[in-house]
């Protein structure tokens, strides 16, 4: 039997709606503002996140223990640059997917084919996406930003 964990480990995924401009400049950079803030608080509370917006979406797996998870998800929960939060999943887990504490894919042109693939947009629009479906993607945009990036991944 292996030894129980002294904390645990947990991943919490949700999806929401977006809030933020229509306008292209003024929206990327309330991306800018908003990854720069999550980035500190989630390193500060060792979390690591992985958040993709598909039009106007924004879907996010944040991985951590479980207080610093609780307490993360209820400042998300109450943020007024997104509406209609709703989790998709919440569980303990074995390990970390995810190497960063914040990191962001936008759809666009170098991996929509990716997005394509994975077809996730219907399942949003009707209310009823699956965890697999969004971790697969997830993983998959991260491996992808690595490969670009010539990096190799760093899990936690
Ligand atoms: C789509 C979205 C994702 C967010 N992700 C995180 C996150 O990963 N970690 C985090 O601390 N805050 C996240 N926030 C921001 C929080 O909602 C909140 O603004 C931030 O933690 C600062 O909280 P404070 O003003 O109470 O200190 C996110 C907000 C939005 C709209």
């Amino acid at each position: 039997m292996r030894p129980t964990p002294r904390t645990s480990l947990l991943h919490l995924i949700y999806f929401s709606r977006l809030n933020l401009s229509a306008d292209p400049s003024a929206r990327s950079q309330q991306m800018d503002d908003l990854a720069r803030q999550c980035q500190k608080k989630n390193e500060f509370h060792v979390i690591t996140s992985f958040l993709f917006v598909d039009q106007n979406f924004a879907v996010q797996v944040i991985e951590g223990e479980r207080n610093a998870l609780i307490e993360t998800f209820n400042r998300i929960n109450v943020d007024p640059r997104h509406r209609d939060v709703k989790i998709v999943e919440w569980r303990e887990i074995a390990k970390r997917d995810f190497g960063q504490s914040f990191a962001l894919s936008v759809r666009g042109p170098v991996n929509d084919a990716l997005y394509a693939k994975a077809n996730l947009l219907p399942t949003f629009q009707r209310g009823t996406p699956k965890a697999a479906g969004i971790l697969s993607l997830a993983q998959q945009l991260q491996a992808e930003s690595l490969s670009r990036q010539g990096g190799d991944p760093m899990l936690v």
